[in-house]
């Protein structure tokens, strides 16, 4: 087949997306396929369109806005163009935390009590605000982005500021978040729409404290744990929960679910990461490889889905 790799982009994640861009067109080369690397960018939106036109499907390995979002899918649609993974809504819904947790909640999945604050409002009030309704520590993060970028963990009354300005510096939304304490949790789902699994879940213990931006992609900055050491009751519970949020934003084909498990064994879900990172160092292809299937397997099966 001819396929079109869209990656890089113009997005805070364009480093993991040119990571997950080389392993995607590795990928698809060593199986054969006819692949076209492009370097997403909005402004050569027209000669892209040209590029795109004529391939039989897209993988887009882009993380962050204009990518992941949902923008990207609606154009390809508009072209008629078939591509991996999620359409529109869900893929505009998953990137926003917010909006997503609301939909999270409608299926009783545990999720952290946040609020949300727009750039626009006064900040001054909205330190205020944060004070009257969140108990230290608590966490500020971008309402929109990923990779963890722009997030805080804010200890005492004289970080707030200053985690409220780096949030807007991602987004015009931020969301506040109780910190929820626990181990760290992420859950690969694959599948048709209706039939998706849950592939093994892993825990990742980070080197530093906070699974970080640095040991998200460092090699060696966090150790993966798969399967997950978790009774077999908690970890299909885990699995359920998983599969219940790709299902109920309208994910397809692939996604990767973040959890916190807490002390008291509440699995606590972060968010559903429609385009998950595929680098060297990324959790998905790690659960893929705890069932047996190589990252040119995954890829390959990726491809059948999006065929159906
Ligand atoms: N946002 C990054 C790429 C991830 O979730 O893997
Ligand atoms: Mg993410």
């Amino acid at each position: 087949m001819k396929i079109a790799v869209l990656y890089g982009g113009t997005s805070k994640e364009r480093e993991v997306s040119l990571s997950t861009g080389k392993g995607i067109i590795q990928a698809l080369t060593d199986n054969g396929h006819d692949v076209l690397g492009i370097d997403f960018d909005p402004e050569q939106i027209l000669s892209i369109i040209e590029q795109v036109k004529n391939v039989d499907m897209v993988f887009i390995g882009l993380h962050g806005k204009q990518g992941e979002d949902g923008r990207v899918q609606g154009l390809l649609d508009l072209l008629d163009i078939p591509y991996v993974g999620s359409g529109v809504l869900a893929s505009s819904l998953a990137m926003d935390k917010s909006k997503a947790k609301q939909i999270f909640a409608t299926k009783d999945i545990p999720v952290a009590n946040s609020k949300t604050y727009w750039e626009q409002q006064d900040h001054n009030e909205i330190f205020n605000d944060i004070e009257k309704e969140f108990k230290f520590p608590f966490v500020i993060k971008p309402n929109q982005e990923g990779s963890t970028l722009g997030l805080t963990i804010v200890h005492e009354k004289s970080e707030v500021t200053e985690a409220i300005q780096m949030g807007f510096k991602h987004d015009t939304e931020i969301i506040v978040e109780e910190y929820v304490k626990g181990k760290e949790l992420t859950v690969a789902v694959i599948g048709d729409r209706g039939e998706e699994r849950a592939l093994p879940i892993i825990e990742i213990v980070p080197k530093s404290k906070y699974y970080d931006y640095e040991s998200k992609y460092s090699e060696g900055g966090s150790d993966h744990i798969v399967p997950a050491l978790l009774t077999d009751d908690l970890t299909q519970k885990i699995q359920d929960y998983a599969v219940q949020a790709h299902q109920v934003l309208g994910c397809e084909t692939y996604s990767r679910v973040d959890f916190i498990l807490t002390d008291d064994q509440v699995p606590v879900i972060l968010e559903v990461n429609t385009l998950p990172g595929m680098t060297p160092t990324s959790l998905y292809p790690d659960a893929a490889s705890a069932i047996g299937m190589s990252y040119e397997e995954m890829i390959e099966q990726f491809l059948k889905l999006t065929l159906k």
